[in-house]
């Protein structure tokens, strides 16, 4: 694990914006051109609004015009290891296909994934070109 991109996620923790889950999450992605883009999670009220980690990091990312993502790496707190959300696999099968996916403890245990073992056999824009 690029330990710059780790500590990138894990000071992104303290920005998760958590008051109705309590549960902070920080994430980072890295470019093939070197380039580092966090994220933290961001409840609402209406509590379907939340956005995860991940998906903010992805978003500022392709924001930038970063679309040569080869890392994610995502942090929780404690000792057990995150697992991303649906919506987060499915997007990051969009953008982010060939990355290396951490799944990391702020203690800096982690465990490496594929975009495809995370998502196997995904819904993807050859789907929808019949290809
Ligand atoms: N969450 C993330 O940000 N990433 C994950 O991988 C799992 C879940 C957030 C969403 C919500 O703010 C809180 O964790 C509890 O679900």
């Amino acid at each position: 694990m690029n330990e710059k991109l780790f500590a990138t996620a894990k000071s992104a923790l303290d920005q998760a914006y958590c008051p109705y889950s309590g549960y902070q999450v920080g994430a980072a992605v890295l470019t093939k051109s070197g380039k580092m883009y966090s994220g933290c999670n961001i409840e609402n009220a209406s509590y379907s609004l939340t956005v995860c980690a991940e998906r903010v990091a992805l978003f500022k990312a392709i924001s930038e015009g970063s679309l040569d993502i080869k890392e994610l790496v995502v942090v929780i707190k404690g000792e057990s290891l995150p697992s991303p959300c649906g919506a987060c696999r499915q997007v990051m099968a969009e953008l982010a296909p060939n990355a290396e996916v951490y799944l990391a403890s702020d203690s800096g245990k982690y465990q490496v994934q594929t975009v495809d073992e995370l998502l196997p056999n995904s819904f993807t824009g050859k789907n929808l070109r019949d290809e």
